[in-house]
């Protein structure tokens, strides 16, 4: 592998939306979603996906497996412990992959090492370096990383990077765990490491900054200023606490400012936006509307002096142009009368490619829609785009009939018919209004009793009376919580297909499960 240190423009951008990003979920992603997202980082041109933890849960361990199957040309990793089980389950889960990369980290900061860990500094040493040794008999691309890297004193941590680099790390990833360093202090580190580590020209530097002050960015511009050369980041910076480093934010000062810092990156920046939507809607995570990139008003102008000087010559109050970050502006009308071409120019002008969706069914879709809006928006195409890829035919449950009645003065009641792996089910059942009268009902009609609504958010996709109602639950099931999103004009309609939507997921997971211990039992 080439190694790409301080004097190498190019910065190598490792994603880690789907462990980092995903762990701090308040529901875990399923494994279409993770592949969906996968795909979409891969578009972006991402150079490694940290795809999941594959020792952590089976099915973490069955969408790293996938995601190294799927994605052909992102590197594909997995995260370990300095554990050889951790190890192993990275080694099987990326077996498939044309890239693997396995990723090991132990933590080095005092604070970790004596009260988490309850270890000597040698004893870490030794750790960290049996754990290289063992990745590497998976692949020869292994990363380690040393946890609170940013709390470690430097002498320490020097030996480490030492260690773990003549053990056959690649690539050394120095993270600012807690969010703690500012960027003269981070960007002191990795110098020093420059300085004082003698083989640190045998492995590229990475930084892996979290948010806890704000500075994530700012910490790891610090860090590739001083020479490291990769940047661990996730879109729209979700992640453990107030996030991590933010993909949209650091790429697009590099090319921003290319000409003071002299770096580039492999993205296709055109593509930011379009990543940021979809992570937003499948983690259920909304971008605040001035969240620097992507966020709704990042290239809108308010004030009239601002107008004006933007309609005169628009770098006057913009750096960079949306159309940079894949933001076009849309001057067609979507209604029922319009064809077909316009819903396809529309979604290539959404930077869709022809490949993302079925066109028959967004058309029918689409005009299921337009004809109880009238106009169909942006938002509500790409959510018809998202939402439909989840459809399958062949899913499990299904929603066949749904009738709810409410009113003052009268019981609210729900009847329900789902086809449950082709069977139809009727069930009816009243509740405290017509949503929970129709999770009653369906609860009855599948025995679901373990199931428990943890929250339930409705919220409008759009503007106006006429809007889509988009329903985001999180239920518990069997000690984990699954995260459903459903769609529809109607609010009682939305609420239970985001219920349908988290069975269908809960009923993928319990395959899993069944499958691992069928395995471990030999069977
Ligand atoms: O924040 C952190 O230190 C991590 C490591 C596992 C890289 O996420
Ligand atoms: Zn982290």
């Amino acid at each position: 592998m080439m190694i790409q240190n301080a004097d190498t423009k190019n910065v190598i951008i490792f994603d880690t939306t789907l462990r980092d990003g995903e762990q701090a979920l308040p529901a875990s992603l399923s494994m279409r979603e993770k592949l969906q997202i996968a795909l979409m980082l891969e578009r972006l041109g991402v150079d490694i996906i940290e795809a999941g933890f594959p020792v952590s849960s089976p099915g973490d361990f069955e969408s790293v497996k996938l995601i190294a199957t799927e994605v052909k040309n992102s590197t594909v990793c997995g995260l370990s412990r300095a554990m050889e089980k951790d190890i192993d389950a990275c080694g099987e889960a990326l077996k498939h992959a044309t890239n693997p990369r396995i990723h090991t980290f132990i933590a080095t900061s005092d604070i970790h090492v004596s009260n988490k860990l309850r270890k000597s500094q040698d004893e870490i040493v030794e750790m960290a370096v049996h754990a290289v040794k063992h990745a590497r008999k998976y692949t020869d691309n292994v990363e380690f990383s040393c946890e609170d890297a940013g709390r470690t004193h430097i002498d320490y941590l020097c030996r480490m990077v030492d260690a773990a680099i003549k053990a056959g790390a690649t690539t050394v990833n120095i993270p600012d765990t807690v969010g703690y360093t500012i960027p003269s202090e981070f960007g002191g580190i990795i110098e020093q490491l420059f300085n004082r580590v003698p083989n640190i020209d045998q492995a590229i530097i990475s930084v892996h900054c979290h948010n806890d002050l704000g500075l994530a960015v700012a910490n790891s511009l610090a860090a590739v200023q001083a020479g490291a050369r990769q940047v661990e980041c996730t879109i729209n910076g979700i992640g453990e606490r107030a996030g991590n480093c933010s993909l949209e934010e650091i790429a697009m000062t590099l090319r921003t400012r290319e000409q003071l810092l002299g770096l580039t990156t492999n993205l296709n920046t055109q593509e930011i936006s379009k990543a940021s939507r979809l992570v937003s809607q499948l983690c259920n995570m909304p971008v605040q509307s001035n969240k620097a990139i992507v966020g709704a008003n990042a290239f809108s102008h308010s004030s009239g002096i601002h107008q004006d000087g933007v309609l005169k010559q628009q770098n006057t109050y913009e750096i960079m142009t949306p159309e940079s970050v894949g933001i076009n502006k849309n001057n067609l009308n979507m209604t029922s009368r319009s064809g077909r071409h316009v819903i396809k120019h529309r979604l290539h002008e959404l930077g869709y490619l022809d490949s993302d969706y079925d066109l028959d069914q967004i058309y029918n879709s689409f005009l299921k829609l337009a004809d109880k809006k009238g106009q169909v928006f942006d938002y509500d195409l790409e959510a018809l785009i998202f939402f439909d890829q989840q459809k399958h035919e062949d899913a499990y449950y299904k929603l066949t009939y749904l009738h709810a009645t409410s009113g003052q003065k009268i019981i609210p009641s729900a009847t329900v018919t789902l086809s449950v792996d082709g069977e139809e089910i009727t069930q009816a059942a009243t509740g405290n209004g017509p949503v929970d009268a129709a999770y009653n009902a369906i609860i009855k009609a599948i025995d679901g009793d373990e199931l428990k609504v943890v929250d339930f958010k409705l919220d409008s996709k759009g503007e106006g009376a006429d809007a889509l109602a988009q329903v985001s639950v999180i239920i518990e099931y069997r000690h984990r919580r699954f995260h459903g999103i459903g769609l529809a004009t109607d609010i009682v309609e939305a609420g239970v297909k985001a219920l349908i939507f988290v069975l269908n997921n809960t009923h993928l997971a319990d395959q899993i499960d069944e499958h691992k211990s069928q395995r471990l039992a030999g069977v």
